[in-house]
């Protein structure tokens, strides 16, 4: 009696014909190969990893930004992932258009033979921040002030649905930098100047990936940047950290560790160098300690053209491809020169310099968090989650954040809480009505900008809104037509965004021309002057202090200002704590807690109301 072959026999034919291409449609793919879900992972990514030609292995870890491919390209060159470098949007830059968007490019690399699906990364640093209408919470420094780690997963998650919905699946963040240095243009992306407080916010991680990764709403994670990237000397972003390995691994690299507990899925290396060697090509650092030592076992991503910097030089040399691949990078976001990039590292592997055992550990590190996020089987976007994007919840809860993460520095004869009833309060001050000014850099574009950038309430909004009908609101910008009938002025004083680089104050750290005018105008009126500092770090206040009767920090809020108002009226009581020393003067900078100087406000310093 003829038996029927085996039912693996069949199905294992039928693979063989589909994936040879003579088969029938996806649809009928046989459940034996690595489409196969049911299998274990290990054992998926081993099948598709025999399958792969070098062209298709070195594809998947070449990463192109996407204003510089088209599908076609995707599909030809066998792509495996796609940046929106910072304000890359689509046209119109509204959720719906980013879920085509992604749905286009993953539709593109499923159209390849092997139909391996791309992962698509953005920096969504404090909220789906490139995205109009999405919630913008507080920037890390601010979430750092609030030591409230499960309110940090919880923005972790809600960030998540917001990617999530706009088709996106990988986050470049979150950044786990310890700023030791205050003039660095990144401190606002740091939770604080020491390990432990990176270390505890790391529970974005578990929000942003869910307890495991591919469950609804689970992007993939970031820890950045390894290693050190916030300990250069004079804080010159992408400058050199010039430590002992002892205090190194002290200082930087418990965070990354915390993230790794945490199963980080990827991890994104820094400019910045080490005793002066580019991390991007250091292979004791990657391959060494982040590898061996601590178990990465998800992949490594090089930063924006970061490969580049290893010599020194402009652009990139077929010596420093093949040194960022044998130091342990798995990816390289090449957002350009991306066809040069696969060319290069194809001759390097060809001419025996970069091992196929290196280019094979890339691949399964990269396969294994795409079938991990579930990305075979639900490959493109889940609309479900469109809703969620800037929605009342979320916003709720970075209004909650705003006002955990306020740190109340000064309140002379307690002129704070305002009161709601019938006070008459004048505000100004160019931070005052600014969506742009209080998000900071990272906001729908990459340095940010001033103005109504983005749909929010302004901190002047807020006090209006919780003033009351019977409280009397007048704002002036530069606090022109202040009189002594005031009960209080608010001043909402500090930076205007930047990110990067362009955020590094190496002189003078005090606030402008502007803000010290228009605090002046407003003293001259003989009513209490309380300043609200909208900045990304701590600035050179000292000799203005006496002259304020109030002092509170409010980082970069974000779209939620009405938190802001939840605290300068006592709905919320100030909770925040320092996250990083308030320096006396410039002249002391870099100052960190335990150093022996004198700060004006110690780390940890925080006031509350006593009523
Ligand atoms: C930037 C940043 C990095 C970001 C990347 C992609 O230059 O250094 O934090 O994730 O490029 O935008």
């Amino acid at each position: 009696m003829h038996r029927s072959p085996p039912r693996s026999l069949v199905l294992g034919l039928m693979a063989a014909l589909v994936l040879s291409g003579t088969g029938g449609s996806a649809t009928a793919e046989p459940t034996i190969s690595y489409l196969d879900d049911r299998r274990p992972v290990h054992d998926r990514v081993e099948r598709l990893l025999a399958r792969m030609s070098l062209d298709e292995k070195i594809g998947q870890m070449t990463q192109p930004e996407r204003q510089n491919v088209t599908s076609e390209d995707i599909t030809r060159y066998r792509l495996g992932s796609l940046l929106s470098g910072g304000g890359s949007v689509p046209t119109p830059n509204t959720p719906e258009s980013w879920a085509d968007m992604y749905d286009g490019f993953q539709r593109a690399a499923l159209a390849a033979p092997l139909r391996i699906p791309l992962i698509y990364g953005v920096d969504a640093v404090h909220g789906h921040n490139n995205v109009v209408g999405a919630t913008i919470f507080p920037h890390n420094i601010g979430l750092g002030a609030t030591r409230d780690p499960e309110l940090v997963r919880r923005i972790g998650a809600a960030t998540a649905e917001e990617v999530s919905g706009t088709g996106v699946d990988w986050n470049f963040a979150p950044c786990l930098c310890v700023a030791r240095n205050d003039r660095w243009g990144r401190t606002y992306e740091s939770f604080g100047e020491i390990p432990e407080l990176p270390s505890q916010m790391s529970t974005v991680v578990t929000g942003l990936q869910g307890r495991r990764l591919g469950g609804p709403a689970s992007v993939l994670a970031t820890a950045k940047h390894y290693v050190g990237d916030g300990g250069t000397t004079g804080g010159k972003d992408q400058g050199d950290t010039q430590l002992s390995e002892a205090e190194l691994r002290k200082i930087h690299l418990p965070p990354f560790q915390a993230a790794i507990r945490r199963g980080a899925g990827s991890v994104m290396i820094t400019y910045s160098s080490w005793n002066g060697v580019k991390v991007h090509g250091h292979d004791h650092l990657i391959n060494g300690v982040l590898k061996r030592e601590l178990g990465f076992s998800g992949f490594v991503i090089s930063d924006y053209n970061g490969i580049d910097q290893i010599d020194g030089q402009p652009g990139f040399t077929p010596a420093e491809v093949r040194t960022a691949i044998n130091a342990g990078i798995d990816m390289v976001m090449v957002p350009s020169e991306w066809r040069r990039f696969i060319e290069t590292l194809k001759a390097e592997v060809e001419a025996g310099r970069v091992p196929m055992a290196r280019i094979d550990d890339a691949n399964r590190r990269i396969l294994t968090k795409k079938v991990e996020l579930g990305l075979f089987e639900r490959p493109l976007t889940d609309r479900r989650y469109l809703r969620t994007v800037g929605s009342a919840q979320h916003r709720a809860l970075a209004r909650e954040a705003v006002a955990e993460s306020q740190v109340l520095l000064k309140n002379q004869r307690n002129v704070l809480p305002l009161d709601r009833g019938n006070g008459k309060i004048f505000v100004a001050g160019k931070n005052a009505d600014d969506i742009g000014n209080q998000s900071g850099g990272w906001t729908i574009t990459w340095q940010g900008s001033s103005g109504p950038i983005t749909p929010g309430t302004t901190i002047l909004e807020g006090i209006e809104q919780t003033a009351g009908k019977s409280g009397t609101v007048t704002y002036s910008r530069d606090g022109s037509g202040i009189d002594g009938s005031y009960e209080a002025a608010v001043a909402v004083v500090g930076e205007t965004p930047y990110a990067e680089f362009f955020g590094d104050r190496p002189g003078a750290m005090g606030l402008d021309a502007e803000d010290l005018a228009t605090i002046e105008r407003l003293r001259a009126s003989g009513v209490p002057v309380i300043v609200v500092l909208v900045s990304g770090r701590p600035l050179d206040i000292s000799a203005e202090l006496p002259k304020w009767n109030a002092l509170l920090a409010s980082w970069l809020p974000g779209t939620e200002g009405r938190g802001v108002a939840d605290v300068l009226f006592g709905i919320r009581k100030p909770t925040g704590k320092l996250p990083v020393t308030w320096m006396n003067s410039v002249s002391q900078q870099p100052i960190n807690r335990g150093d022996g100087q004198d700060p004006l406000f110690p780390f940890g310093y925080g006031l509350t109301y006593r009523r």
